[in-house]
């Protein structure tokens, strides 16, 4: 037998009960075994308990799950889905969605019935299939970060709307709905993607789909505008103040003293115009490692700005520039991998560039061995940008570099969007800004003289939201280089 939490809610208060269940069974089981053996009244929503209906969603160990899937484990702590209303125990009240639904005229619309019967192209049949397996459990709305903090609407939402966007039938604007349901508060953070158990590709099949589609009806944020004449005038999203790192560098091959083999460094637009001392860091680590570094002064923005707001028309041009650099580069060095050291770029080249040789440098240096660090008394914790941990699957990686080093405190915090990303910190600042004071309050709590992270963009979003305190935000890579 193994002992489980459950919370209840009823007339306005909540606490905590525990049960002890056998082993092996799912939570819904569980549940059920509970009410009968321990007469508790405990009440929950089940239907199919296959996972098809998709009304059992809970909220199991802070993260949202099917209770018929789902097994029982030892401490687990068991509540009603996050983010809605709790009508009694783990019941949540679900009307605002069903509602929704009816807001954005989610059935096909058209004006007059047709003279003939339209034929659905397959191929559009096909890229929709994977929108269209949604059970309806609301799991993409339960922790998403846009949602809890402004009026949009969630995931499921979108991706009802972007069912519509190839529908030959269709005569709603369904882009322009999702324009003013608020399509560019999401931080494209990939939680709803990570929870969803039907696994759909929610932010790039719906969300920067419907972007798309909106920016070529004009239907757009004025500040992402701004991110593109940057593009287009300088092929970087900001401005030019300094002479940018790729311009100050003499050479492009910086060689390791007993070199393993070589990497191209992909320094992406903020390292290269604002953090040059983070680029020349990044070859010293590097080299520390054994790790020659080539870097081509010709490299271009990924364009993760511009694909992540959909404005995939200049996208073609840089991405095409840069493929040619990592061939050109290739042959004359034989590289063995590209390296990045921003989530964003790291995640853009794997994702939409689709190469295979791309490492993020946390997952490089724990590819070659970490060397005897030098002590380093900090207490620290460790931000996993979403473009990181979802985007690229990396998350423990860089926690290992972390502990490997002699004397540091590494403390942790459960992953939570800091409100920069997607477009949202450049677009949309004030709700940018209210997502990253939550995430202040739980770095506060940690008694930390620092914050670790992996990428300019949260970097610069955690060092605003963090400006009034004592607490530093780092690149792992300023980290290595104290200690090599
Ligand atoms: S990507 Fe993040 S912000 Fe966007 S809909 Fe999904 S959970 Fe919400
Ligand atoms: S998109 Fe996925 S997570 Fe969201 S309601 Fe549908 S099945 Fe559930
Ligand atoms: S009971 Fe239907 S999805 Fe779990």
């Amino acid at each position: 037998m193994i002992n489980i939490k459950i919370k209840r809610f009823k007339d306005g208060k909540e606490w905590i009960e525990e049960y002890k269940v056998p082993e092996n069974l799912t939570v819904l089981e569980a549940l059920e075994y509970i009410n009968k053996e321990y007469n508790a009244d405990i009440a929950f929503r089940y239907s199919c308990r296959n996972c098809q209906c998709g009304s059992c969603s809970l909220t199991i160990n802070n993260e949202p799950k099917l209770a018929c899937v789902e097994k029982v484990k030892d401490g687990m702590l068991i509540e009603a889905l996050k983010g809605f209303r709790v009508i009694r125990d783990l019941i949540v009240d679900r009307e605002s969605y069903n509602k929704k639904l009816l807001n954005i005229r989610n059935f096909l619309i058209r004006k007059k019935y047709p003279e003939y019967i339209e034929k659905i192209d397959d191929n559009v049949v096909e890229k929709v299939k994977n929108l269209k397996s949604c059970i309806e459990c609301l799991s993409c709305l339960s922790l998403c970060p846009a949602r809890e903090n402004s009026n949009y609407p969630g995931a499921t939402i979108m991706r009802q709307l972007a069912r519509f966007l190839e529908d030959v039938r269709d005569e709603e604007d369904r882009e322009k709905i999702a324009f003013f349901e608020n399509l560019f508060n999401c931080t494209t953070c990939h939680k709803c993607v990570e929870v969803c158990p039907m696994d759909i590709d929610i932010v790039k099949k719906a969300i920067e789909k419907l972007r798309e589609y909106s920016f070529k009806k004009g239907l757009y944020l004025d500040n992402h505008l701004k991110v593109r004449e940057n593009l287009l005038k300088y092929n970087r999203s900001v401005v030019k103040e300094d002479i940018p790192f790729l311009e100050e560098i003499d050479k492009e091959y910086f060689k390791a003293e007993n070199e393993k083999f070589k990497v191209l460094f992909f320094t992406g637009c903020l390292v290269d115009y604002r953090l040059k001392n983070l680029a020349y860091e990044t070859i010293k680590v590097l080299n520390a490692h054994n790790i020659s570094v080539v870097v081509p002064k010709n490299q271009v923005c990924c364009l993760s700005p511009m694909l992540r707001v959909g404005q995939r028309d200049i996208a073609n041009k840089l991405i095409e520039m840069n493929k040619r650099i990592f061939n050109e580069y290739k042959e004359k060095y034989n590289y063995k991998y590209i390296v990045t050291i921003c989530a964003g770029c790291g995640s853009t080249l794997k994702n939409d560039y689709k190469l295979e040789d791309v490492r993020d440098i946390t997952e490089l240096i724990n590819e070659v061995g970490f060397l005897k660090y030098k002590p380093l008394k900090m207490r620290v914790t460790y931000h996993h940008p979403c473009h990181l941990l979802r985007g690229q699957k990396i998350k423990d990686e860089p926690i290992k570099i972390l502990k490997s080093i002699p004397k540091l405190e590494y403390v942790e915090i459960p992953a939570k969007c800091c409100g920069a990303g997607g477009g949202v910190r450049s677009g949309n600042p004030e709700l940018s800004k209210i997502i990253g004071t939550k995430r202040k309050k739980d770095i506060m709590k940690l008694d930390v003289e620092g914050v670790i992270t992996v990428c300019p963009f949260c970097e610069y979003q955690l060092k605003d939201i963090l400006e009034d305190t004592n607490i530093k935000v780092y690149n792992i890579v300023s980290i290595l280089s104290k200690v090599i």
